[in-house]
């Protein structure tokens, strides 16, 4: 069953336009000769990977999701994408990146994509993640890992996410918003050193990482 999340709805459009930005150079608004591969983490509804397959026909959507209605929900909408180029969504646990590993197996993929995941998570999530994203981004130049999300600044947090984080950890302490300066530290350890920051709409950031 197709399910929505306002939340997806609302920053769907901002996130096309940062992605649009990095993409610009690459000219996946047309058709090129081989698809570029695109893995998305934690997709939630299936809302963005539609919305970003549809403004995107160059590009090979692979969604996955950990929760098995989730899935479904995906594999619901990916039937809608105007190019087709949404492919069936894949179980994946971040938090088990050797077992993810094990199920992209032979995939390589030029962008890897991950909204809104790690302050669910427990604490290790961005670990597992760029450790995955490490074996299975393409290391051709250009290719690139995207993140949005709220992150805190230290000091300078907005009030919003730190009263985010504290609403996060009063329900379970293993989970709250991360340090934006935290996530470019692991970031670093795995390989991507290259960063660029994008202040987004209601305190939230797009994040790009590259290869050095
Ligand atoms: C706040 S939602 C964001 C969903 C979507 N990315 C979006 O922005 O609308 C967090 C998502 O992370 C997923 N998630 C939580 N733990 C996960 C894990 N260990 N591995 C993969 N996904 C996970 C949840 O199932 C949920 O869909």
């Amino acid at each position: 069953m197709k399910l929505s999340a306002p939340s997806a709805l609302q920053n769907r459009g901002p996130i096309l336009e940062s992605l649009r930005a990095t993409f610009r150079d690459s000219s996946l608004e047309e058709l090129p000769l081989s698809p570029v591969r695109a893995l998305e983490i934690a997709s939630g509804t299936g809302e963005h990977a539609l919305h970003f397959a549809d403004s995107f026909p160059g590009l090979v959507w692979q969604p996955s999701e950990v929760s098995p209605q989730l899935v479904q929900s995906i594999a619901a909408h990916a039937r809608e994408a105007i190019h087709q180029n949404v492919l069936q969504p894949l179980h994946l646990n971040i938090l088990d990146p050797d077992a993810t590993i094990g199920k992209l197996k032979d995939m390589e993929f030029q962008f890897i994509f991950c909204s809104n995941m790690f302050q669910v998570c427990e604490r290790h999530a961005p670990d597992c993640f760029f450790k995955v994203c490490d074996a299975v981004l393409s290391h051709e130049l250009g290719s690139k890992v995207f993140l949005y999300g709220p992150y805190l600044q230290g000091e300078k947090s907005a009030a919003s996410n730190l009263q985010f984080h504290r609403l996060l950890q009063s329900r379970d302490e293993t989970t709250g918003v991360h340090e934006l300066d935290h996530i470019v530290e692991v970031a670093a350890q795995h390989g991507f050193p290259n960063r660029e920051v994008t202040q987004m709409p209601t305190d939230n950031f797009f994040l790009s990482f590259s290869r050095e």
